[in-house]
């Protein structure tokens, strides 16, 4: 399975599938890496030997042309999966069109709880116990799309929020290893692409 990763940051997920995928056994490989700015992470990809794009969005006039550019440089490298691990924004529905339900994106909350991009902080401020990660596929709405897996985080008394993201990140890191993994030996399977379906049906 030929994966793409987009991300936005640190890349600590990103660089948990570039160790997973390293060895020869895992069965998918990252082609390519991409950011939507000159992110830390994109030194992971490097020290792994694996290539790197970035579509800056101010470089364009409006989200749909640079989500049609992003779309453009993802396709280049035919993946079978793409996987937001990080990705700080909003994919335009030609992008989530064009994939879905071949995207998935890894969130630090149990979805539907604590959608967006403050999802720790927000359930810091809940005062819930416990909160956690979701893999899901994305589809047009924000953090919205079906949940794949998810696994439970405690938070502790005290816990700031970057004592939390981090216990996350911890769990994250290996929900989207096992994720991707459970997806290429097809253990989870997933649905067929609407837009195959609407040929079939015709
Ligand atoms: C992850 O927790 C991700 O779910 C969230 O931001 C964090 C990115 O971490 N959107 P990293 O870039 O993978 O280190």
């Amino acid at each position: 399975l030929s994966i793409v990763v987009l991300i936005s940051g640190g890349g600590s997920n990103l660089r948990a599938l570039l160790e997973a995928a390293a060895d020869a056994n895992f069965p998918a490989r990252i082609v390519a890496v991409g950011s939507d700015n000159d992110a830390p992470g994109l030194e992971h990809a490097e020290a792994f030997g694996v290539p790197s794009f970035t579509v800056v969005p101010t470089a364009f006039a409006d989200r749909a042309s640079w989500g049609d550019e992003l779309l453009a440089q993802v396709e280049a490298w035919s993946p079978d999966l793409v996987v937001c691990a990080g990705f700080m924004r909003i994919l335009p529905p030609r992008f989530v069109a064009a994939l879905s339900p071949n995207l998935i994106n890894t969130h630090p909350a149990l979805l539907p709880a604590f959608p967006g991009a403050h999802a720790v902080r927000d359930a810091l401020a809940a005062g819930v116990a416990e909160t956690g990660v979701t893999v899901h596929i994305v589809d047009e709405g924000v953090d919205t799309g079906p949940v794949l897996v998810q696994r439970v985080v405690p938070i502790l008394a005290g816990d700031t929020e970057f004592d939390l993201h981090e216990r996350i990140k911890i769990v994250e890191r290996d929900v989207i290893v096992s994720a991707v993994e459970s997806i290429a030996e097809r253990r989870i399977v997933l649905p067929e692409p609407a837009r195959n379906r609407q040929h079939q049906e015709n």
